[in-house]
């Protein structure tokens, strides 16, 4: 069901059971079309196109009240390069009840101070003003022209939040200690200055993903001692976020493909990255490898994988009802290989969901562990 205005769009979420009661009052009291420019994206067959305000009132009000993440800002416009529709989304509005699920995973509380990195629309800060109040929330946003339009949109509703414009990667220490901060872009690499700008006992809500599966929501508790503040906490959901822009993976993964490669076959059926909870262990196994879907020799489907750092590839070719798949593979990683260990491993360790695993971030790095963080699967020093 949509509506095409604020009270729809809540009792739509209420409804579904996505918004919590202490959120309710928030959502009621913002208003979501305020927040959108008049040009907004909506998927398409090879992309997206366009919906405007003026030239199509009525489908851009439907989508503005709808429960629908929407494309803001794309950094190709149809035209470029000969695409008839953009295929890079920039910027967004995400979907309410992802919102609405991020912020109960945030659980804010009167008096809290907070630091959101990614200011996008300033819908969500409106939010976090509506609940806390304007004057305890900092929100940071990388394209100037987007922060701008965020300060304005606040500003015409009745929020003066601090909207800063630039990298938030590096926070913002003036404002800090934060007892909440929240990302709504998704990074691998949890920035040091999140954890050291948040209060001891705080939370950092932020969408986590590896080049492979973005992504899933993490919760950490920041604790202060003698090596310094450490993040530590589990997987409490899905999300699928933009990347923080200096993290995001290289965009065309068959560049990599070049060369000769060796061939041979395998007993896995490469659909099993259509497990969610397979492919987020592989993503944590096999980092650094990205995937795609090309059409395959037979009129399947071949799934291949690359790894830019290094310059490998690999290839499987699906075949319905076939016991064994070729696999074409060019190093120095075997990717497929790998793909193959990360999956025999997440078998032996029974099949676990991604909710069991979680994250803890030190000075010295960040490792994934499975049910406790003494049980450490896969872990990145930091440079
Ligand atoms: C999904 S949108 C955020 C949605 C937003 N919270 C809202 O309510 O509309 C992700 C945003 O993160 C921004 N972003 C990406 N990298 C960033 C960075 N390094 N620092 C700050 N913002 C960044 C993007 O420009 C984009 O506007």
């Amino acid at each position: 069901m949509t509506g095409t205005d604020t009270g729809a769009l809540v009792r739509q979420l209420v409804d579904g059971g996505h918004l919590p009661a202490a959120w309710v009052d928030a959502f009621r009291r913002v208003d979501r079309a305020a927040f959108l420019p008049d040009r907004i994206w909506v998927r398409a067959a090879d992309g997206y196109e366009p919906v405007d305000r003026t030239a199509e009132p009525e489908q851009w009000r439907e989508l503005a009240y709808s429960d629908q993440a929407l494309v803001t800002q794309v950094d190709d416009p149809p035209g470029t390069a000969g695409a008839t529709a953009a295929r890079t989304p920039s910027s967004s509005a995400s979907m309410p009840r992802v919102v609405a699920t991020m912020l109960q995973a945030l659980d804010v509380r009167p008096g809290q101070r907070l630091l959101e990195i990614g200011a996008g629309t300033g819908y969500n800060a409106a939010l976090l003003s509506a609940r806390l109040g304007s004057e305890q929330v900092t929100t940071i946003e990388v394209d100037p022209a987007l922060a701008d339009r965020a300060r304005a949109a606040l500003g015409a509703a009745g929020h003066r939040p601090a909207v800063i414009t630039g990298d938030g990667a590096v926070g913002w220490p003036a404002n800090a200690p934060y007892d909440r901060v929240i990302a709504t872009c998704a990074v691998h690499d949890v920035p040091r200055a999140w954890i050291e700008q948040t209060a001891p006992g705080g939370l950092i809500v932020l969408p986590w993903g590896t080049v492979l599966r973005n992504g899933v929501l993490l919760r950490l508790t920041v604790e202060y001692g003698s090596d310094g503040a450490v993040a530590c906490g589990p997987v409490v959901g899905d999300s699928a976020f933009m990347w923080l822009r200096a993290q995001a993976p290289e965009r065309d993964v068959m560049a990599v493909i070049q060369g000769e490669a060796d061939s041979g076959r395998t007993r896995l059926d490469p659909g099993f990255l259509g497990d969610d909870d397979a492919w987020f262990a592989a993503g944590v196994l096999v980092p650094g490898c990205q995937w795609v879907v090309g059409p395959g020799p037979g009129g399947e489907w071949t799934l291949w994988l690359t790894d830019s750092t290094s310059g490998s590839w690999a290839s499987v070719d699906y075949e319905p009802d076939a016991t064994e798949y070729e696999v074409r593979q060019r190093g120095p990683r075997l990717l497929w290989n790998e793909l193959e260990a990360a999956h025999a491993w997440w078998v032996r360790a029974g099949r676990p969901a991604r909710t069991r695993f979680g994250l803890t971030v030190t000075s010295a790095g960040q490792r994934v562990w499975l049910d406790h963080p003494e049980k450490v699967i896969a872990a990145d020093p930091r440079e």
